[in-house]
């Protein structure tokens, strides 16, 4: 787990999940908002999930070897993604970003890569760099946001805001020659893209020959079938995805290229300067292999996405009614089933500066009463929604919000 501090009269043990619902070990019961942080976007203990993994376990829990659960899921999800020619299986969506940053500086030859600020693509040395600035940033340079980080990093890092598509293309042309590649959350946490902000992106990186990476682990499979790819209509060199193609179990890819994947092709030459690698024991595992692809065939049937997306834009529109009827300046972010809760006097969700200064105390507050009465959720943070729930879990989850903000101080 990351970082969750809960004061201790709400703060639980799980014992078990089912459907929509997790039970603590005093026995109470929480609405599900938080899904494992994404990966339970079918709700805890799916049969078709269960009944595949427990099949698996009996065949062989891991192998460090080409098995035909994995391979099925790598042709599963390059048909799904609009960039798939290649893929490759990692452990967790921290090292299928960092493995895509060095695929993409063993291709070019180049050191230096864009990032945005407040983006989060886990917690490698890169990724540490401009994801949670305390301030904002000094740009384009990086700073650690953690103690610990080497402190050359930096220089090979450049920052820009989210949706500025001057100053990124500012920054790619005077950079264009040592920028191995521009890493982005296509929907960064819960701000949406800006036409023409991605499509900047990709023009660019395609005249200078610079890789550009979607981090796709919350949006792969989850805001559509194909992505942010599919959903925003921008197309990148390599996808990194984890999450919802893990069925809850670790598992992560970096999908894209076939050229630039070709650069951890162990048969290549030890001499040739394109030539890096990636391992990692688990990589590939079976059972993680049978939880995804069960995950993808539920997804996969008709109907899905409209139907996550309904249950979303009713959260967003009942929300954003609340905060209008009580006064409580508010915005709902996010895209489908992945919305978050600001409380703020913006009138918009542009960059990660209207995240910094966005009522902290207000959310904490809102969070935790939502825990008192039952809805699980990590203050600050988005909320997940699964093929679990129902609208009477919305309906509940709803009632429950409005009595939250009414007890907020003013
Ligand atoms: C967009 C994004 N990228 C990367 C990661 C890192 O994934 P993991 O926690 O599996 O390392 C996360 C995790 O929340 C994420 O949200």
């Amino acid at each position: 787990m990351g970082e969750f501090h809960l004061p201790p009269e709400v703060s639980m043990v799980f014992v078990r999940g089912e459907g929509s619902k997790l039970y603590d070990a005093d026995g109470r019961e929480y609405v599900d908002f938080l899904n494992g942080s994404g990966p339970m976007i079918l709700g805890h203990g799916h049969p078709a999930v269960v009944a595949a993994v427990t099949a698996q376990l009996q065949r062989g829990a891991t192998f460090f070897g080409l098995n035909r659960p994995v391979i099925e899921l790598g042709e599963r999800i390059i048909d799904a993604a609009p960039c798939g020619e290649k893929i490759r299986f990692v452990g967790s969506g921290s090292d299928a970003v960092s493995f895509a940053v060095r695929m993409a500086r063993a291709f070019t030859g180049r050191r230096r890569v864009l990032r945005f600020e407040g983006g989060w693509h886990g917690v490698s040395d890169f990724a540490l760099h401009g994801a949670r600035p305390p301030e904002p940033s000094d740009y384009p340079r990086a700073s650690a946001d953690v103690a610990g980080l080497p402190a050359a990093l930096s220089d090979d890092l450049l920052v820009s805001p989210f949706n500025d598509a001057a100053m990124a293309r500012a920054l790619i042309e005077r950079h264009a020659g040592e920028l191995a590649a521009v890493c982005v959350e296509p929907l960064q946490r819960c701000i949406r893209p800006k036409p023409p902000f991605l499509e900047t992106l990709r023009e660019l990186t395609a005249e200078h020959g610079i890789i550009l990476i979607f981090d796709e682990v919350v949006t792969g499979f989850r805001i559509a079938w194909g992505g942010a790819q599919e959903r925003y209509g921008v197309v990148p060199d390599l996808a990194a995805y984890g999450k919802t193609i893990s069925g809850g179990h670790p598992n992560a890819a970096i999908c894209g290229r076939a050229d630039v994947l070709e650069t951890v092709n162990p048969w290549r030459e030890r001499s040739d300067p394109q030539r890096t690698f990636v391992s990692g024991t688990f990589n590939g595992n079976p059972i993680s292999a049978v939880a995804g692809l069960a995950t993808l065939n539920v997804l996969d049937q008709p109907g899905t996405y409209e139907r996550l997306h309904a249950l979303a834009d009713r959260i967003r529109a009942e929300v954003e009614a609340m905060g209008r009827e009580l006064s409580i300046p508010l915005l709902v972010g996010g895209d489908g089933p992945v919305l978050q809760v600001l409380f703020t006097e913006a009138d918009d969700i542009a960059d990660y500066r209207t995240m910094l200064y966005a009522d902290k105390d207000r959310a904490f507050r809102f969070g935790v009463g939502m825990i008192r009465r039952g809805f699980f959720v990590s203050p600050y943070e988005k909320i997940y929604l699964s093929t679990a729930h129902t609208g009477q879990d919305l309906d509940r989850a709803l009632a429950a919000m409005r009595e939250v903000m009414k007890e907020l101080p003013a």
